[in-house]
């Protein structure tokens, strides 16, 4: 984020200098790049009271400074509920499209084989420890493809006019209390796979870019 602080004072190290000088400090201690630039338009003193026609310098200052003030606190208070705003919408991001992806029973990844993009359905979709997972088989070629490659895309239709399509880096996570969750998560998979069968595999997307489309043309992107 970056402030402009005008100091609209003749006095350029008075009272409204110094007061600009410690918000700007106090700006960019929170972040921000803040500029403390004087303006003194062609250089003269007292020209801003001139363009005000007649009103005082100090007030004119005052007014200013006021303004500026006004604005930092706006926007620093923006970009403090920005963030707060990213971290939930990123959790809620996640969900959302974890419970899209599980509304539409099955989705389909792609993965790169050389130049050769390579899709398949998959079913697998949970969220584990804050991230959001997906399983498969290290035997397959889905897993060799995305050891090789880890970009990957996805696409989850609703069969009602929705859909969603997913761009992520999947990364493994060899912990066993992971592929277990997955496991627990879906009790059919117990007949082929085990979480120490050294062939179950886990793996979380990261970089997530998931946008989701409507036939009438409206689209949103979720990133987490
Ligand atoms: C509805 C459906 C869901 C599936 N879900 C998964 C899954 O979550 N993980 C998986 O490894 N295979 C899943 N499969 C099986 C894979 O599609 C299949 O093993 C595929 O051949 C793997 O791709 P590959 O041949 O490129 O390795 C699913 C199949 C279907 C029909």
């Amino acid at each position: 984020m970056k402030l402009l602080a005008v100091n609209g004072s003749p006095r350029k190290t008075m009272n409204t200098g110094l007061l600009l000088e410690k918000i700007v400090e106090g700006a960019a201690s929170e972040g921000a790049a803040a500029d403390g630039s004087a303006l003194h338009p062609n250089g003269e003193h007292g020209t801003i009271k001139q363009m005000m026609n007649g009103v005082g310098s100090v007030k004119v200052a005052s007014t200013v400074l006021a303004v500026f003030m006004l604005t930092a606190f706006i926007v620093m208070g923006s970009d403090a509920f920005a963030t707060e705003d990213k971290g939930q919408k990123s959790e809620v991001g996640m969900q959302e499209v974890h419970d899209f992806m599980k509304s539409c029973g099955q989705y389909f990844l792609a993965t790169v084989d050389g130049d050769q993009p390579k899709v398949r359905p998959f079913g697998t979709v949970a969220i584990y420890d804050g991230k959001l997972y997906i399983q498969t088989g290290k035997k397959k070629d889905v897993f060799k493809q995305m050891a090789r490659n880890p970009k990957i895309e996805i696409c989850a239709y609703d069969g009602k006019g929705k859909w969603v399509r997913i761009q992520a880096v999947a990364v493994n996570d060899d912990r066993r209390e992971a592929k277990q969750f997955m496991l627990d998560s879906y009790p059919e998979l117990k007949k082929m796979y085990s979480a120490d069968d050294n062939n179950s595999q886990v793996l979380f997307l990261k970089d997530v870019k998931a946008r989701f489309h409507t036939f009438t043309g409206e689209s949103r992107t979720v990133e987490f």
